[in-house]
Protein backbone atom coordinates (compact mmCIF):
# COMPACT_ATOMS: atom_id res chain seq x y z
CA UNK A 1 0.00 0.00 0.00
CA UNK A 2 1.25 3.06 -0.93
CA UNK A 3 2.04 5.61 1.83
CA UNK A 4 -0.30 8.62 1.89
CA UNK A 5 0.67 12.15 0.46
CA UNK A 6 0.66 14.69 2.94
CA UNK A 7 3.69 17.46 1.18
CA UNK A 8 2.52 19.67 -1.42
CA UNK A 9 5.69 21.57 -2.71
CA UNK A 10 4.58 24.99 -4.77
CA UNK A 11 7.88 26.47 -6.59
CA UNK A 12 6.66 30.00 -6.83
CA UNK A 13 10.35 31.66 -6.91
CA UNK A 14 9.78 31.95 -11.05
CA UNK A 15 9.73 35.73 -12.38
CA UNK A 16 6.99 35.79 -14.17
CA UNK A 17 8.70 37.14 -17.54
CA UNK A 18 5.76 36.67 -19.61
CA UNK A 19 3.53 38.68 -17.79
CA UNK A 20 5.20 41.61 -17.85
CA UNK A 21 4.27 44.39 -16.65
CA UNK A 22 2.12 43.35 -14.24
CA UNK A 23 4.68 41.29 -12.33
CA UNK A 24 7.68 43.62 -11.96
CA UNK A 25 6.86 44.29 -8.28
CA UNK A 26 4.22 41.74 -7.61
CA UNK A 27 4.70 37.97 -7.53
CA UNK A 28 2.75 36.30 -10.68
CA UNK A 29 1.13 33.57 -8.34
CA UNK A 30 -0.69 36.71 -6.87
CA UNK A 31 -2.53 37.70 -10.04
CA UNK A 32 -6.28 36.75 -9.48
CA UNK A 33 -8.54 35.02 -11.49
CA UNK A 34 -11.66 36.39 -10.72
CA UNK A 35 -11.45 37.10 -6.61
CA UNK A 36 -8.87 34.81 -6.16
CA UNK A 37 -4.88 34.60 -6.63
CA UNK A 38 -3.67 31.85 -8.79
CA UNK A 39 -1.60 30.71 -5.77
CA UNK A 40 -4.86 30.01 -3.84
CA UNK A 41 -6.28 27.99 -7.03
CA UNK A 42 -3.40 25.91 -6.53
CA UNK A 43 -3.31 25.41 -2.44
CA UNK A 44 -7.23 24.18 -2.32
CA UNK A 45 -6.81 21.70 -5.58
CA UNK A 46 -3.82 20.40 -2.90
CA UNK A 47 -6.08 20.56 0.18
CA UNK A 48 -8.56 18.62 -1.66
CA UNK A 49 -6.86 15.67 -2.45
CA UNK A 50 -5.67 15.52 0.95
CA UNK A 51 -2.19 17.90 1.64
CA UNK A 52 -1.79 19.10 5.09
CA UNK A 53 2.32 20.46 4.75
CA UNK A 54 2.49 23.24 2.63
CA UNK A 55 6.00 24.08 1.45
CA UNK A 56 6.56 27.01 -0.79
CA UNK A 57 9.95 27.67 -2.69
CA UNK A 58 10.31 31.42 -2.39
CA UNK A 59 12.81 33.85 -3.57
CA UNK A 60 12.89 37.58 -3.82
CA UNK A 61 9.84 39.68 -4.24
CA UNK A 62 7.72 37.13 -3.18
CA UNK A 63 6.75 38.10 0.31
CA UNK A 64 2.78 38.64 -0.55
CA UNK A 65 2.17 34.97 -1.12
CA UNK A 66 3.41 34.74 2.72
CA UNK A 67 1.11 37.10 3.69
CA UNK A 68 -2.05 36.06 1.81
CA UNK A 69 -1.80 32.30 3.51
CA UNK A 70 -0.99 34.40 7.31
CA UNK A 71 -3.72 35.17 9.73
CA UNK A 72 -4.10 38.99 9.76
CA UNK A 73 -5.40 40.23 13.19
CA UNK A 74 -5.68 44.02 11.91
CA UNK A 75 -7.77 43.23 9.29
CA UNK A 76 -9.43 40.75 10.99
CA UNK A 77 -10.71 43.07 13.59
CA UNK A 78 -11.36 45.57 11.41
CA UNK A 79 -14.19 43.16 10.09
CA UNK A 80 -15.37 42.52 13.39
CA UNK A 81 -15.81 45.75 13.44
CA UNK A 82 -17.71 46.67 10.82
CA UNK A 83 -19.79 43.61 10.82
CA UNK A 84 -18.55 42.02 7.59
CA UNK A 85 -19.00 38.40 9.06
CA UNK A 86 -18.60 37.10 5.77
CA UNK A 87 -15.78 38.80 4.22
CA UNK A 88 -14.10 37.44 7.85
CA UNK A 89 -15.32 33.88 6.94
CA UNK A 90 -13.39 34.42 3.58
CA UNK A 91 -9.99 35.59 4.82
CA UNK A 92 -10.16 33.00 8.20
CA UNK A 93 -10.92 29.95 6.11
CA UNK A 94 -7.88 30.75 3.69
CA UNK A 95 -5.66 28.13 5.20
CA UNK A 96 -7.33 25.02 7.54
CA UNK A 97 -6.31 24.68 11.33
CA UNK A 98 -4.63 21.18 10.46
CA UNK A 99 -2.17 22.78 7.94
CA UNK A 100 1.23 24.12 8.44
CA UNK A 101 2.86 26.24 6.00
CA UNK A 102 6.22 26.28 5.28
CA UNK A 103 8.78 28.91 3.04
CA UNK A 104 11.83 27.48 1.98
CA UNK A 105 14.24 30.45 -0.07
CA UNK A 106 15.83 28.82 -3.38
CA UNK A 107 18.88 31.29 -3.44
CA UNK A 108 19.38 30.96 -7.05
CA UNK A 109 16.79 30.77 -10.09
CA UNK A 110 18.26 27.16 -10.98
CA UNK A 111 15.26 26.10 -12.61
CA UNK A 112 12.46 23.44 -11.75
CA UNK A 113 14.57 20.73 -10.73
CA UNK A 114 16.58 22.69 -8.10
CA UNK A 115 13.47 24.45 -7.16
CA UNK A 116 11.66 20.42 -6.24
CA UNK A 117 15.24 19.49 -4.43
CA UNK A 118 15.05 22.81 -2.39
CA UNK A 119 12.31 20.55 -0.67
CA UNK A 120 14.11 18.03 0.50
CA UNK A 121 14.99 18.67 4.00
CA UNK A 122 11.23 19.13 4.75
CA UNK A 123 9.89 16.62 2.51
CA UNK A 124 11.73 13.75 3.76
CA UNK A 125 11.64 10.28 2.56
CA UNK A 126 7.46 10.70 1.57
CA UNK A 127 6.04 10.91 -1.81
CA UNK A 128 4.45 14.09 -2.42
CA UNK A 129 2.93 16.67 -4.56
CA UNK A 130 3.92 19.45 -7.25
CA UNK A 131 1.88 21.91 -8.36
CA UNK A 132 2.82 25.00 -10.74
CA UNK A 133 -0.25 27.74 -10.19
CA UNK A 134 0.48 29.02 -13.56
CA UNK A 135 -1.42 26.15 -14.85
CA UNK A 136 -5.16 26.41 -13.31
CA UNK A 137 -7.27 23.30 -14.16
CA UNK A 138 -10.78 23.38 -13.43
CA UNK A 139 -11.92 19.79 -12.79
CA UNK A 140 -14.86 18.19 -10.89
CA UNK A 141 -12.64 16.12 -9.48
CA UNK A 142 -9.99 18.39 -8.66
CA UNK A 143 -6.85 17.54 -10.64
CA UNK A 144 -4.21 16.19 -7.84
CA UNK A 145 -7.01 14.60 -6.31
CA UNK A 146 -7.66 12.14 -9.59
CA UNK A 147 -3.81 11.68 -9.62
CA UNK A 148 -4.12 10.96 -5.97
CA UNK A 149 -6.74 7.90 -6.36
CA UNK A 150 -4.16 6.43 -9.65
CA UNK A 151 -1.31 6.40 -6.89
CA UNK A 152 -3.14 4.91 -4.41
CA UNK A 153 -3.59 2.27 -6.61
CA UNK A 154 -0.70 1.84 -7.95
CA UNK A 155 2.06 3.93 -6.20
CA UNK A 156 5.45 4.71 -8.05
CA UNK A 157 5.35 8.78 -9.18
CA UNK A 158 2.21 9.84 -11.38
CA UNK A 159 2.44 12.87 -14.08
CA UNK A 160 -0.26 15.16 -14.66
CA UNK A 161 -0.79 15.22 -18.87
CA UNK A 162 -2.72 17.02 -21.62
CA UNK A 163 -2.42 16.23 -25.24
CA UNK A 164 -1.24 19.75 -26.93
CA UNK A 165 -0.89 20.61 -30.56
CA UNK A 166 2.02 18.85 -32.04
CA UNK A 167 3.46 22.78 -32.88
CA UNK A 168 3.75 23.26 -28.97
CA UNK A 169 5.96 20.70 -27.64
CA UNK A 170 8.84 22.51 -27.26
CA UNK A 171 7.16 24.16 -24.59
CA UNK A 172 6.43 21.55 -22.20
CA UNK A 173 7.93 18.29 -21.03
CA UNK A 174 6.92 15.74 -23.42
CA UNK A 175 6.41 11.80 -22.18
CA UNK A 176 7.18 8.84 -24.06
CA UNK A 177 4.93 5.82 -22.58
CA UNK A 178 3.35 2.78 -23.28
CA UNK A 179 -1.18 2.45 -22.83
CA UNK A 180 -1.72 0.53 -19.74
CA UNK A 181 -5.29 1.63 -18.99
CA UNK A 182 -7.64 4.35 -20.08
CA UNK A 183 -6.03 7.64 -19.97
CA UNK A 184 -3.40 6.01 -18.62
CA UNK A 185 0.51 5.42 -19.74
CA UNK A 186 3.51 3.53 -18.17
CA UNK A 187 6.32 5.94 -18.78
CA UNK A 188 9.13 4.71 -21.12
CA UNK A 189 10.91 8.45 -21.37
CA UNK A 190 10.68 12.12 -20.96
CA UNK A 191 12.01 15.18 -22.99
CA UNK A 192 12.06 18.80 -21.76
CA UNK A 193 10.95 21.26 -24.20
CA UNK A 194 11.94 18.86 -27.65
CA UNK A 195 11.01 20.22 -30.79
CA UNK A 196 8.00 19.16 -32.90
CA UNK A 197 9.75 16.84 -35.15
CA UNK A 198 11.93 14.97 -32.24
CA UNK A 199 9.08 15.25 -29.71
CA UNK A 200 8.07 11.24 -28.32
CA UNK A 201 4.60 12.17 -28.37
CA UNK A 202 2.39 14.99 -27.64
CA UNK A 203 1.12 14.46 -24.49
CA UNK A 204 2.63 16.82 -22.36
CA UNK A 205 3.10 17.58 -18.39
CA UNK A 206 0.92 20.76 -17.55
CA UNK A 207 1.89 21.58 -14.00
CA UNK A 208 1.11 18.23 -11.64
CA UNK A 209 3.43 15.75 -10.45
CA UNK A 210 3.06 12.93 -7.87
CA UNK A 211 6.72 12.19 -7.25
CA UNK A 212 8.44 9.58 -4.98
CA UNK A 213 11.18 11.23 -2.53
CA UNK A 214 13.85 8.81 -4.63
CA UNK A 215 13.66 12.22 -7.21
CA UNK A 216 15.52 13.58 -4.88
CA UNK A 217 18.59 11.81 -5.08
CA UNK A 218 17.79 11.98 -8.92
CA UNK A 219 18.24 15.60 -8.57
CA UNK A 220 20.80 16.39 -6.37
CA UNK A 221 23.87 15.60 -9.02
CA UNK A 222 22.07 17.10 -12.19
CA UNK A 223 23.65 19.12 -14.67
CA UNK A 224 21.98 21.85 -16.11
CA UNK A 225 19.61 20.62 -19.28
CA UNK A 226 17.09 22.80 -21.65
CA UNK A 227 17.50 26.38 -21.29
CA UNK A 228 20.75 25.95 -19.36
CA UNK A 229 17.93 25.18 -16.37
CA UNK A 230 18.25 22.24 -13.68
CA UNK A 231 15.15 20.50 -15.11
CA UNK A 232 12.29 18.26 -13.44
CA UNK A 233 12.11 16.35 -16.57
CA UNK A 234 15.48 15.39 -16.42
CA UNK A 235 15.56 14.18 -13.01
CA UNK A 236 12.40 12.42 -13.68
CA UNK A 237 13.91 10.75 -16.67
CA UNK A 238 16.87 9.01 -14.35
CA UNK A 239 14.12 7.95 -11.99
CA UNK A 240 12.31 6.04 -15.10
CA UNK A 241 15.64 3.60 -14.25
CA UNK A 242 14.31 2.34 -11.01
CA UNK A 243 10.92 3.49 -10.50
CA UNK A 244 7.79 3.61 -11.72
CA UNK A 245 6.29 6.56 -13.25
CA UNK A 246 2.92 7.27 -14.84
CA UNK A 247 0.93 9.36 -17.04
CA UNK A 248 -2.48 10.15 -16.46
CA UNK A 249 -4.32 12.44 -18.85
CA UNK A 250 -6.58 14.08 -16.34
CA UNK A 251 -10.24 15.03 -16.92
CA UNK A 252 -10.25 18.79 -16.96
CA UNK A 253 -9.85 21.66 -18.50
CA UNK A 254 -6.44 23.60 -18.29
CA UNK A 255 -5.39 27.50 -18.54
CA UNK A 256 -1.87 28.74 -18.94
CA UNK A 257 -2.02 31.53 -16.65
CA UNK A 258 1.52 32.17 -16.91
CA UNK A 259 0.51 33.75 -20.57
CA UNK A 260 -1.86 36.83 -21.34
CA UNK A 261 -4.26 34.93 -23.21
CA UNK A 262 -4.65 32.03 -21.13
CA UNK A 263 -5.34 34.48 -18.28
CA UNK A 264 -8.18 36.28 -20.75
CA UNK A 265 -9.87 32.63 -20.72
CA UNK A 266 -9.32 31.72 -17.32
CA UNK A 267 -10.45 35.06 -16.39
CA UNK A 268 -13.22 34.95 -18.78
CA UNK A 269 -14.19 30.70 -17.87
CA UNK A 270 -14.66 31.46 -14.10
CA UNK A 271 -15.94 34.86 -14.28
CA UNK A 272 -19.06 33.18 -15.94
CA UNK A 273 -19.03 30.35 -12.98
CA UNK A 274 -18.46 32.74 -10.80
CA UNK A 275 -22.23 32.31 -8.05
CA UNK A 276 -22.74 35.84 -7.80
CA UNK A 277 -21.71 37.74 -10.72
CA UNK A 278 -21.90 34.59 -13.34
CA UNK A 279 -25.12 36.03 -14.82
CA UNK A 280 -24.41 39.37 -15.49
CA UNK A 281 -20.76 38.84 -17.02
CA UNK A 282 -22.76 36.26 -19.43
CA UNK A 283 -25.24 39.10 -20.36
CA UNK A 284 -22.44 41.71 -20.35
CA UNK A 285 -20.56 39.70 -22.68
CA UNK A 286 -23.42 38.52 -25.36
CA UNK A 287 -23.70 42.61 -25.17
CA UNK A 288 -20.19 43.21 -26.01
CA UNK A 289 -19.63 40.42 -28.47
CA UNK A 290 -22.95 40.84 -30.33
CA UNK A 291 -25.06 38.60 -31.80
CA UNK A 292 -23.52 35.79 -33.21
CA UNK A 293 -23.24 35.31 -36.99
CA UNK A 294 -25.74 32.96 -37.56
CA UNK A 295 -28.27 35.67 -36.17
CA UNK A 296 -26.09 38.28 -37.99
CA UNK A 297 -26.73 37.14 -41.64
CA UNK A 298 -30.43 36.89 -41.17
C1 LIG B 1 7.68 23.62 -16.74
C2 LIG B 1 8.29 22.24 -16.90
C3 LIG B 1 7.70 21.53 -18.12
C4 LIG B 1 6.18 21.48 -17.99
C5 LIG B 1 5.62 22.91 -17.80
C6 LIG B 1 4.12 22.89 -17.53
O1 LIG B 1 8.10 24.42 -17.82
O2 LIG B 1 9.69 22.36 -17.03
O3 LIG B 1 8.21 20.23 -18.21
O4 LIG B 1 5.62 20.87 -19.13
O5 LIG B 1 6.26 23.56 -16.69
O6 LIG B 1 3.60 24.17 -17.47
P1 LIG B 1 8.00 26.04 -17.81
O7 LIG B 1 6.58 26.37 -18.21
O8 LIG B 1 8.31 26.47 -16.42
O9 LIG B 1 8.98 26.50 -18.82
Amino acid sequence: MPKPIHYAVFPVAGKGTRFLPATKASPKEMLPVVDKPLIQYAVEEALAAGATNLVFITGRHKRAIEDHFDSDTELEQLLVEKGKSDELATVRSIVPENVTCIYIRQGAPLGLGHAVLCARSVVGDHPFFVHLADDLIDASVPCLEQMRQLHEETGGSVLGVQRVPRDQTDQYGVVDGVPVDEHVWRLKGIVEKPAPDHAPSSLAVVGRYILEPEIFDCLADLGEGAGGEIQLTDGIARLLADGEVRALQFDGIRFDCGSKLGYLEATVHFGLKHEEYGGQFSDYLRNVIGPDPADRSR
